[in-house]
């Protein structure tokens, strides 16, 4: 290990000091933001859809990205400095099953072996994503219950073949993300604005997971299996009937939803205010919610922020277009100013990550398996210097923040005390292709130059190392 220079700061070595024996310390990535899609024997919706002018800000796609496919050992040997346990990645679906269905592809197959055999070279365990949003352009989508059959198939597959060196496998990424911004309000693939029409995407991503999670279960991996939601603590703008009943909506839409089948078995109930909205969800049958209602050995939270939510529709005027998509809703997402923001312009709420845990032990208590933080990080403007250098404090701050706040919350006489909290993985390690905002967000710990595809570790990722290296035995 090379000296570390500057030596650990007494804010680090408090941080890295409060980190439990045993807690995984990772970073996150996708597939179609890294690895370079060119390369794919399959094309995914997101091909498709970055393909048409106006869908990517920066009219970027997936063809190249971080060129991870050819760089995966220079990556892998990155992580291996930085001295995190684990790494979350997700297998492109369009990569190893062109098309979605038949056998796998044997280049794709290829590329995943070296990769993980690359991991298991440096002793950093692989948490496997099986969907991060690409799927294969020839299938229907989520509004065709087929696709949740052949995402079964694809999970029975990819588990036969990648069982020895997977030690977590997470089933689906954010679905919540999938059917809001994909289905709803069509500022992401496959770009179909739906509003509450989306809601059968719901049940078909879910059924996917259970599906999956069976055929994880018959391939007899020893990996742990899970799902990854993304979770928005909701609260309303003001005290009125009306915001109170709105933010409860979109709680519904954006977390129960996805969570309560999962976890309870069973949809949530909609007050009554809102039953005609939701009525799509209501008649869904036993045999499906048993699938989907299976087993898990963790639950994976992805945390970026909270949301405030008043009634009525919004003005419509957002950088990723989403208050645009939204103007049709009865509800809007209200600035929370109280806060900094993000590059993206998120607010920067730590303790709100110790709200989402809680919320997950008050709602499931029993029902809640470990939890790992599977996505936690922040987009900034980070700038190379005269120098090179990359020097990104707010992520530095944000980091530590938030990592504090989870530690503290599950903490005795914390928020959330009582969750068995396993881990945390910052999203991302490199800066990466942010979907419908193409290259404009970097969230890495390393700067990524998108023209010559040179990556340089931003203090960020110095500050962390010298963490991870202070942990306790
Ligand atoms: C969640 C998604 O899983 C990931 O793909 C995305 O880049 C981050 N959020 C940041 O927006």
């Amino acid at each position: 290990m090379p000296a570390l220079t500057p030596p650990v700061t007494a804010d680090a070595l408090t941080l890295a000091h409060r980190i439990p024996p045993g807690f995984v310390m990772g970073t996150a990535t996708a597939a179609a933001q890294i690895e370079g899609m060119r390369t794919s024997a399959g094309r995914s919706v997101w091909d498709d859809f970055a393909a048409q002018p106006g869908h990517v800000l920066d009219g970027s796609d997936t063809s190249v990205t971080c060129d991870h496919v050819h760089r995966y050992a220079d990556d892998v040997a990155l992580m291996s400095e930085l001295g995190i346990d684990a790494y979350r990645f997700s297998f492109a679906w369009p990569r190893l099953q062109p098309g979605g269905t038949g056998a796998l592809d044997p280049s794709g197959v290829d590329f995943y072996d070296r990769m993980l055999d690359e991991l298991a070279a440096h002793g950093i365990a692989a948490f496997a994503t099986l969907y991060h949003w690409d799927t294969p352009s020839e299938l229907g989508g989520w509004l065709d219950r087929d696709t949740a059959l052949r995402f079964g198939d694809f999970a029975s597959l990819v588990g036969e073949r990648f069982a020895d060196r997977v030690s977590h496998w997470i089933t689906l990424n954010e679905p919540a993300t999938v059917t809001l911004n994909g289905y709803a309000l069509g500022i992401h693939a496959p770009g179909e604005a739906l509003l509450f029409d989306a809601l059968p995407t719901v049940h078909h991503q879910l059924l996917g997971h259970g599906l999956a999670v069976q055929a994880l279960r018959a391939a007899s991996v020893p990996g742990r299996i899970g799902i990854t939601n993304s979770h928005t603590p909701v609260q309303p703008a003001t005290e009125s009937a009306e915001d109170a009943v709105m933010a409860q909506l979109f709680d519904m839409v954006h977390n129960r939803v996805f969570a309560e089948p999962v976890l309870l078995g069973r949809y949530p109930d909609a007050p009554a205010e809102l039953e005609a909205m939701f009525g799509a969800l209501g008649n869904t049958d036993a045999a499906d919610l048993a699938t989907i209602h299976q087993p898990l050995d963790f639950y994976g939270l992805n945390y970026y922020m909270p949301s405030r939510i008043a009634a009525g529709p919004g003005s419509g005027d957002s950088p990723d277009g989403s208050a645009e998509a939204m103007s049709d809703l009865p509800f809007h997402l209200v600035d929370i100013d109280e806060y900094p923001r993000t590059g993206f312009g998120w607010p920067i709420a730590p303790e709100h990550l110790g709200t989402a845990l809680g919320e997950l032990r008050d709602r499931y208590g029993t029902a809640l398996p470990p939890v790992y933080i599977t996505e936690n990080g922040a987009s900034f403007a980070d700038d190379v210097a005269a120098d090179g250098t990359v020097h990104d404090p707010e992520r530095v701050a944000f980091i530590a923040q938030h990592l504090n706040a989870a530690l503290d919350a599950v903490s005795p006489g914390g928020v959330a005390e009582g969750v068995d909290l396993r881990g945390y993985f910052v999203w991302s390690l490199l800066d990466n292709w942010e979907w419908a905002a193409g290259f404009t967000q970097r969230f890495g710990l390393v700067h990524v130059d998108f023209d010559t595809l040179e990556r340089t570790p931003k203090s960020s990722f110095r500050w962390l190392r010298e963490v991870l290296a202070a942990r306790k035995a």
